[in-house]
């Protein structure tokens, strides 16, 4: 074989439901040089990196870190920690991602349960309050942005419903957190996960995860240190967290003071989620999801500009993801192929009930710009016509222009 050369990707202009291009100050930090996993300087951005975070989930949990691995690898530390092997777990899906929950709940040893709703809806609270009712389980999974469907779960009444019931609250805000209200201290969560890849504008690969004190005991309650590094006094419960890796509670003793060695922290990954955390915060948050409400007003004025129908229901829809109804006779893959290989602009496809029928555009963290919505609906208006679906010339363009205009 021969040697390839260095690595040297195509630039793309990336509007799907994620991965989205990243920040470029995001790529210039994890290209900083690495340090010693017990440098002072590596402890000193851990711990800065937990407060940074702490400001994007707006919350002042002390448990605020990241987990290595992409989002699911959040999921998967919050739920199999959490959850005891026979507990009941609650899973309300409207999606695909609902479904993950629900499967890597019931690899967590959890009964699971699920209620489910049409895709392109959400759910009344009283429908989750009545299904706990019902079912009494442990531990509530919700995912609040959908991209699947691209709905957004209303939380901010949910946590005080679980409250009232002694249910822990677990909410999976991946493709949401950053483009979206979070509020996890004022509504009630008890634990938060997501990812960079979304609207936090990082690649993926360190999934930000958020606690409540409830939840921590739950996990210290849990609590098993690996022998060889476990003194005496460590607890080491017969009911200890079916996963090493995924050990919120050993995760916790190597980010808090006592710095217990577990996994070797991703470097480049802790560099990269930082900069995600002091961006958000610098530009202000509020002020990074009202721009996210305006590209998702302008790509959404800019697609029905085109005569494209939206699925689901708008008034639940996130602010950074808009799912286009493909029109009759146009290969929705060759139409998205067309788009990359002549604008080099990716937009993204659905699963399950919708695949094939919907491709879903996104707007989010980096690309929640003005130029990056009007360059992608003046592709997407030059690939209709030219598959003959017959668009007005420019209205895409100018819906979505008109409305910055008008913001
Ligand atoms: C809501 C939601 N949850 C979980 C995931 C899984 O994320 P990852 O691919 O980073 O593991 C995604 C990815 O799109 C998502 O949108």
């Amino acid at each position: 074989m021969a040697l390839p050369g260095p690595i040297d990707p195509p630039h793309r202009l990336l509007m799907g439901p994620g991965p989205i291009s990243a920040y470029p100050s995001v790529l210039r930090a994890m290209a900083a040089p690495l340090v010693g996993q017990y440098d002072p300087f590596m402890t000193a951005t851990m711990a800065e990196t937990q407060e940074l975070f702490r400001g994007v989930w707006n919350t002042s949990n002390e448990a605020t870190l990241l987990v290595d691995g992409t989002s699911r690898a959040g999921i998967e530390a919050a739920l199999v920690s959490l959850v005891r092997p026979g507990d009941r777990v609650l899973v309300p899906v409207f999606g695909r991602f609902g479904h993950l929950l629900a499967e890597i709940a019931e690899r967590a040893m959890a009964e699971v349960h699920i209620i489910e709703t049409a895709w392109g809806q959400v759910f009344p609270v009283s429908a989750i309050e009545e299904a706990i009712v019902r079912v009494k389980p442990a531990l509530l999974a919700l995912v609040q942005g959908d991209t699947s469907t691209t709905m957004n779960q209303p939380l901010d009444e949910v946590g005080a419903v679980c409250a009232k019931h002694g249910v822990l609250f677990y909410a999976d805000a991946t493709a949401s957190l950053g483009g979206n209200a979070f509020e996890a201290d004022a509504w009630g969560l008890d634990a938060a996960t997501a990812g960079l890849q979304k609207c936090l504008g990082g690649p993926s690969g360190s999934s930000p995860v958020t606690l409540s004190e409830r939840a921590v005991e739950v996990i210290r309650s849990r609590g098993r240190v690996e022998a060889g590094i476990r003194e005496a006094g460590d607890a080491s419960s017969a009911d200890f967290v079916r996963s090493n890796y995924f050990d919120l509670g050993m995760i916790l003793d190597y980010w808090g003071p006592r710095r217990l060695n577990h996994h070797t922290e991703a470097t480049s990954m802790l560099y990269g989620a930082r900069e995600c955390a002091r961006l958000l915060l610098e530009e202000g948050r509020d002020a990074v999801i009202a721009r996210h409400r305006r590209a998702g007003k302008a790509m959404l004025a800019g697609v029905q500009a085109l005569g494209l129908g939206v699925f689901g229901d708008l008034a639940h829809k996130m602010n950074n993801v808009v799912a286009v109804e493909i029109p009759d006779g146009v290969p929705g893959d060759a139409a998205r192929a067309a788009l990359l290989e002549d604008f080099g602009i990716e937009i993204g496809t659905s699963f399950g009930p919708l695949h094939g029928r919907v491709w879903r555009i996104g707007t989010m963290g980096y690309n929640a710009r003005r130029d990056a919505v009007l360059s992608t609906l003046a592709a997407l208006e030059a690939v209709l016509r030219r598959f003959g679906v017959a668009v007005p010339n420019g209205g895409g363009v100018e819906a979505a222009a008109d409305l910055y205009r008008g913001a």
